[in-house]
C-alpha cells in the first residue's frame, strides 16, 4: 500500500443518482445485470487518454482485449496475403534451455510478417515458465507489442507457434482504457459481469482486486476523477478480476510521472508475490525490468528476436532500495549494454533467452 496524492482519497463521492438502465454499449449480447454504478448521459464520455474513441470502441476492444479466457493450447500460424514463406532460422544462439512442456506461455520459432510487408517478428523463442515473471526491453518498433498479440491470440504468427497454458488471461496497457460512464468499483467488476458471474460475488471479487491495488475507498468515484496512477491501479484490478494464469503487460506505467511509476512497480511485484501468476511485461525502462522481473529479454531491432537474457536471482518482494544495490546495478548495466548492442549481431550473455 502506498499514501500520496495518487492513491487512495479520503472519502468517495457521495452517493449516486439513480440513474435508469443503462446497458453498457459494446456488450450485445451480455446481460447487464447492475447498473446503478453507472452515470447516465455520459456514455459518450472520454477519459484523457481516450480521445476520438466511442464508448462502443472503448467497450468492444475491452471486451475483446481485456477478458480474454483462453482455453489453453498452441496458435497456429494462418497464412496472409502477400506473406512469403519465412525460411527457419533455428532457435537462437545459445537458447540452450529445452523448452518446458509445462510453461505458461511459450514461443517457438514465431515470425510476424504484415500483409503490408513489414516483418515484426524473426525467429521468436522465448518461454515463460508458471509463476515466472519475465520483462522484455527492446527498441522501439522491434516488435514487442506484437508478441503480447500473439500470446493474446488477438493476433496470429506467420510462422513458428505460441502456446499459453493457462485458462485465463489478464492484458493491462498503457493506457487504461476505463468505461468512463462507470465508477470505479463497475469497471472493475465488468470482466466477471461479462463472463456472468453473479452480483454479490463478483462485488467481493472486485472490492478484492481494489484493496490488492490500494484502492479501498475509491470505489464510488469516476475515471475523471482519478489521477493517471490511480487509474492504472483501477486497469491492473479490472485485470485481476479474470484471476489469471498468465498476465500481458504492454508498458503499463510508460506515462506515469517517476514516483507514481516506482510505487506502482514496488505494489505489482507485492501483487504478484500474493497471486503468483506468470507474467510477460513490456517497458522500456532497464530498472523497471530489472526490478520486476526474475529474468530480463532483450530483444533485436526489428525485425525482433530475443538476443540476450539475464537472471534476476533477487527474492520477491523486493525493496525498494534494491534499486541502488550494487548488485542490482551491475544486472541492470548488462541489460542496458546488451540493449545497446541490440541492433547489432545476436549474443547471449547470462542466462538463457528460453
Ligand atoms: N497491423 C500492422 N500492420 C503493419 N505493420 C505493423 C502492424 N502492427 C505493427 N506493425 C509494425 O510492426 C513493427 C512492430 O510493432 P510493435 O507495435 O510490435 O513494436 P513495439 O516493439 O511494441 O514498439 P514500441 O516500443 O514503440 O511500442 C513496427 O514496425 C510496426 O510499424
Ligand atoms: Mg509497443
Amino acid at each position: 500500500m502506498t499514501t500520496g496524492s495518487d492513491t487512495e482519497p479520503d472519502r468517495a463521492p457521495g452517493p449516486s443518482p439513480d440513474p435508469a438502465p443503462v446497458p453498457a454499449p459494446g456488450t450485445s449480447g451480455t446481460v447487464v445485470e447492475d447498473t446503478h454504478d453507472e452515470v447516465p448521459g455520459q456514455a459518450t464520455g472520454q477519459t484523457p487518454g481516450q480521445a476520438g474513441q466511442t464508448p462502443g470502441q472503448a467497450a468492444s476492444r475491452y471486451d475483446a482485449e481485456a477478458t480474454l479466457r483462453l482455453g489453453g493450447g498452441t496458435a497456429a500460424p494462418r497464412p496472409e496475403p502477400g506473406a512469403a514463406p519465412v525460411p527457419g532460422q533455428g532457435p537462437d544462439p545459445g537458447a540452450g534451455r529445452a523448452a518446458a512442456p509445462e510453461a505458461a506461455l511459450r514461443f517457438e520459432g514465431v515470425h510476424k510478417r504484415f500483409p503490408n510487408g513489414t516483418t515484426a517478428l524473426a525467429d521468436v523463442h522465448l518461454s515463460v515458465a508458471p509463476g515466472e515473471f519475465v520483462a522484455v526491453v527492446g527498441p522501439s518498433g522491434c516488435g514487442k507489442s506484437t508478441l503480447l498479440r500473439l500470446a493474446s491470440r488477438l493476433d496470429t504468427p506467420t510462422a513458428g507457434t505460441v502456446h499459453v497454458g493457462g485458462t485465463s488471461l489478464g492484458y493491462v496497457f498503457q493506457d487504461p482504457t476505463l468505461l468512463p460512464w462507470r465508477r470505479v468499483l463497475a469497471n472493475v467488476e465488468l470482466p466477471a459481469e461479462l463472463t456472468g458471474v453473479g452480483r454479490a460475488e463478483r462485488r467481493a471479487r472486485a472490492r478484492e482486486a481494489l484493496r490488492l491495488v490500494g484502492l479501498e475507498g475509491a470505489e464510488r468515484q469516476l475515471p475523471r476523477e482519478l489521477s493517471g496512477g490511480m487509474r492504472m491501479r483501477v486497469s491492473l484490478a479490472r485485470a485481476l478480476m479474470t484471476r489469471p494464469d498468465v498476465f500481458l503487460f504492454d508498458e503499463p506505467f510508460g506515462a506515469l510521472d517517476e514516483i507514481t511509476r516506482m510505487r506502482l512497480q514496488e505494489e505489482l511485484q507485492r501483487i504478484l508475490s500474493e497471486q503468483r501468476f506468470a507474467g510477460l511485461f513490456i517497458t522500456h525502462s532497464v530498472i523497471e525490468a530489472t526490478f520486476l522481473a526474475s529474468r530480463v529479454v532483450v530483444m533485436t531491432a526489428r525485425p525482433g528476436r530475443v538476443v540476450a537474457a539475464f537472471d534476476v536471482p533477487f527474492p520477491h518482494p523486493r525493496p525498494p532500495e534494491l534499486r541502488y544495490d550494487p548488485a542490482f546495478a551491475r544486472i541492470a548495466g548488462e541489460v542496458s549494454a546488451a540493449l545497446r548492442d541490440g541492433a547489432g549481431e545476436p549474443a547471449v550473455q547470462g542466462g538463457s533467452p528460453q
